[in-house]
């Protein structure tokens, strides 16, 4: 499968979920493009956390992405404020081509698994509206500064059911 996998991290956890990722994706066969996602200016903490309650779009560095070519758009990024980064939706603007294709995603996040109520909502509602098909049930990884408290046995079956 050829596949696009994009991400946002701030503190480096969903780079190294990206990461490991990519390298379980590529063992299986698959071919991989990977974009990170990257504000104009990486807002601080309580900048980022109200740019996510409002879910404030933000300019990016990224330019145009035409993923016509792909079989599987992958996305994930850090909850910020109960709700997706605002890079999610931001970057989604951004992609041309979605409608009829096969989405998943993955987050990171520090609180347990199943309390920020309100993010699969939102990432549900982004991707339905580029036409985004999701595949899957989305990975939600609980992490402190690299380190994985929750979830990390979760990896391998997210992997399995997205490259089938
Ligand atoms: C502004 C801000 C708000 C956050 N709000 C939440 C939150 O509501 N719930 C949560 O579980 N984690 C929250 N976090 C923690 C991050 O989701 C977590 O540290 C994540 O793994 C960071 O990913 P990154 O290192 O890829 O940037 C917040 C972090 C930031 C910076």
């Amino acid at each position: 499968m050829k596949i696009c996998l994009a991400y946002a991290s701030r503190t480096g956890n969903s780079e190294l979920i990206a990461n490991q990722l990519i390298s379980k994706l590529e063992m299986s066969g698959n071919s991989i493009d990977v974009i990170k996602i990257e504000p104009e200016t990486m807002p601080r903490f309580f900048g980022a956390g109200a740019k996510s309650m409002k879910q404030e779009e933000m300019k990016l560095k990224n330019t145009e992405v035409d993923i016509g070519q792909y079989d599987l758009f992958i996305i994930g990024g850090p909850v910020w404020a109960g709700r997706p980064s605002p890079l999610f939706a931001s970057f989604l603007e951004l992609v041309k081509n979605a409608e009829g294709k096969k989405a998943a995603y993955f987050v990171t996040q520090i609180t347990p698994i199943g309390k920020n109520k309100e993010m699969p909502g939102v990432m549900k509602n982004n991707l339905n509206k580029k036409g985004f098909d999701i595949v899957g049930e989305p990975l939600i990884l609980r992490m402190k500064k690299g380190e994985f408290l929750d979830g990390e046995e979760n990896i391998d079956d997210f992997v399995k059911a997205i490259g089938e």
